[in-house]
């Protein structure tokens, strides 16, 4: 959520640059964005709300030059939608600018400090009182890099701040439970929320660990306040370049990336075997399982749930990352907990992975980035090797969690290569599921629901954690109202809602064929249009998507084309799918 990024450097074009950086970064969802350098010993902002383009249109960020700079897209915890609110904020002698991404949980308290001491507020963010703390630091005698050292000690909640001093002309970055990296060009530093920002100037990146304070100097420093010393982080070197970061020849990231799948899903598969059966050793020791996940994730985990029951006969519990609290008193030394997450930085689900850490349980993660927060906090990773998702709604990452947890049940139960070779057999269809054919027919679909008010979504066993994340899908992207149901429970009550011609879709496998196909009769019966995912038609589909029979690869299959129907919804009705609105890629407040 939100994205910042900074530069310090040689080049004196840093309002452009931040600019296309800063467009790297839209992905992430936002609401108002904002740049802020330095001229003539003054800080100069310029922010409003509005997307990158509209607010650059009318304030052009690229008037902003110097060699050093720090830019915002926000997404509004603490205040409204405003001008005021958006970032950068100035301390009050307006020699401090802060960007800031993430949430100062004590920021009533400093405020009413701060108010006592002088200082006034002109925005009603939490954000704003990190410049003042800073300035206020600075009126006692410390100097820039010490008075941000103390203020950040009493900043209590997550951050990732950028902050700006006029005077010294110098640079300071922090990081506390929202993400930051640091990349070294030739002729500069960068640090942001994320790679995509400033791939194109390097590939050489640090990711900082909670605590980490970088200060830009002549030489540049990292300070720990949590280990309360200088620390060396290692420098690594991304292996995916811009053009995969961007958009290709499709006109959405989130058609690029339901494309990708045929090969994602390959490259999910063919994972490093002995970090598999590492993890399974874990599995089998374990006292209690607890995976943990939010959105899509959780999705994937529901589905490993059944998959381990039906295949492993073993029980998993499986906690949306928020609802862990009331688990916590199962959790011992002895209880493995798997989080899954993309982008390895919601909070939720770190917020859950450290009260398991403080019960001495064992942390496994299965996450999309390298260096997240998650990756870094877990015991061992299995990594998606999915890319970067641009697109705020996963969809080829959710497929790919979906291919390693199956994989790695089948490991369990000692047929890693049956699980393979069944996961190779899918691998070689999905290319049909996402082709320009399918894609035409679902158009004629979208076509038919694009006015819809509701769609429900049902399936059984396996199918089940499928229809809600296809409801999920069609919601985020096309505003639609979509549910989810277990086939046998949409007539306890919500049936009522059926009405003559409401769509349903009816995800179908062999194994739950009879059952399901009597649900779809009792929906139809009363009105309702039935759209049949099977591998055979049958007389109650109003129409039919065709995908393969593949078991305990359904999931992955009859996913797909859902995939794609939300992306035509989405764009037949107007909105851009890559970035809905009130959602943010990563979820990085609790
Ligand atoms: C998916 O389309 C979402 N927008 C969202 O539900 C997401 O899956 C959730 O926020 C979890 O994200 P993570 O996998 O990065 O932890
Ligand atoms: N809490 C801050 C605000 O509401 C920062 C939000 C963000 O992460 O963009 O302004």
């Amino acid at each position: 959520m939100c994205g910042i990024v900074g530069y310090i450097g040689n080049r004196n074009d840093v309002g452009s640059l931040l600019l296309n950086s800063l467009k790297k970064l839209e992905y992430r969802g936002y609401d108002s964005c904002g740049v802020a350098g330095i001229s003539d010993r003054e800080i100069l902002v310029k922010k409003d709300i509005g997307k990158i383009e509209e607010v650059d249109k009318k304030l052009d960020f690229s008037s902003v030059k110097g060699s050093i700079g720090i830019a915002h897209t926000r997404w509004s915890t603490h205040g409204g939608v405003t001008k005021e609110n958006a970032h950068p904020h100035l301390s009050n002698n307006k020699k401090i600018a802060v960007v800031h991404n993430g949430i100062v949980e004590n920021y009533q308290e400093l405020r009413n400090f701060l108010k006592e001491n002088g200082f006034s507020f002109y925005s009603s963010t939490d954000t704003e009182v990190i410049p003042n703390l800073i300035e206020f630091e600075m009126r006692n005698g410390k100097n820039f890099e010490k008075a941000t050292i103390d203020a950040l000690r009493k900043i209590e909640g997550s951050y990732a701040v950028l902050v700006l001093n006029a005077d010294e002309k110098k640079l300071i970055a922090a990081r506390k439970g929202a993400p930051l990296v640091l990349g070294a060009a030739d002729d500069g530093h960068f640090v942001s929320s994320d790679i995509p920002s400033f791939i194109e100037h390097t590939k050489d990146v640090t990711y900082l660990h909670d605590g980490d304070v970088i200060i830009f100097g002549n030489s540049l420093k990292i300070f720990n306040l949590l280990e309360d010393k200088e620390v060396i982080r290692p420098v690594d070197t991304v292996e995916w370049n811009i053009e995969q970061a961007m958009k290709g020849n499709f006109d959405h990231f989130m058609l690029k990336e339901i494309s990708e799948q045929v090969e994602t899903i390959q490259r999910a598969v063919e994972q490093d075997k002995s970090i598999i059966f590492e993890i399974v050793q874990q599995i089998k020791e374990a006292k209690g399982i607890f995976f943990v996940a939010c959105g899509t994730s959780y999705h994937a985990c529901l589905t490993a749930s059944y998959l381990f029951s039906k295949i492993a006969k073993m029980h998993v519990n499986v906690v949306v990352a928020s609802e862990f609290p009331s688990y916590e008193h199962f959790l011992t030394d002895k209880t493995l907990v798997i989080a899954v997450s993309q982008s390895g930085e919601t909070a939720d689900v770190l917020e859950a992975v450290k009260t398991a850490k403080n019960k001495n349980s064992k942390i496994i993660s299965l996450v999309n980035v390298m260096g997240s927060s998650l990756h870094r906090y877990s015991d061992q990773s299995l990594m998606m090797h999915a890319g970067p998702e641009i697109c705020v709604v996963a969809t080829k990452t959710y497929t790919s969690q979906l291919a390693i947890l199956t994989l790695l049940i089948y490991a369990l139960v000692g047929k890693y290569e049956e699980g393979k070779k069944e996961l190779k057999y899918l691998w070689n269809l999905i290319y049909n599921l996402t082709s320009a054919n399918i894609r035409e027919r679902i158009k004629q679909l979208s076509e038919r629901l694009k006015d819809s008010n509701h769609i429900f979504l049902i399936g059984r066993g396996l199918q089940y954690p499928t229809a809600l994340e296809a409801a999920l899908k069609i919601k985020e992207v096309s505003y639609i109202h979509a549910e989810g149901f277990s086939g046998g429970e949409l007539k306890h009550g919500t049936i009522a809602l059926i009405e003559q011609g409401t769509p349903c879709i009816v995800f179908v496998s062999e194994e739950n064929e009879k059952e399901i196909i009597s649900n779809a009769i009792e929906i139809k019966t009363r009105g309702g249009y039935i759209i049949g995912v099977a591998s055979k038609n049958n007389e109650v589909f109003d129409f039919y998507i065709k995908v393969p029979e593949v078991g305990n690869t359904n999931p992955i299959a009859q996913i797909i084309p859902i995939q794609t129907l939300a992306y035509q919804l989405a764009t037949l009705r107007g909105f851009d799918p890559d970035r809905p609105r009130n959602l943010a890629k990563s979820v990085t407040v609790k």
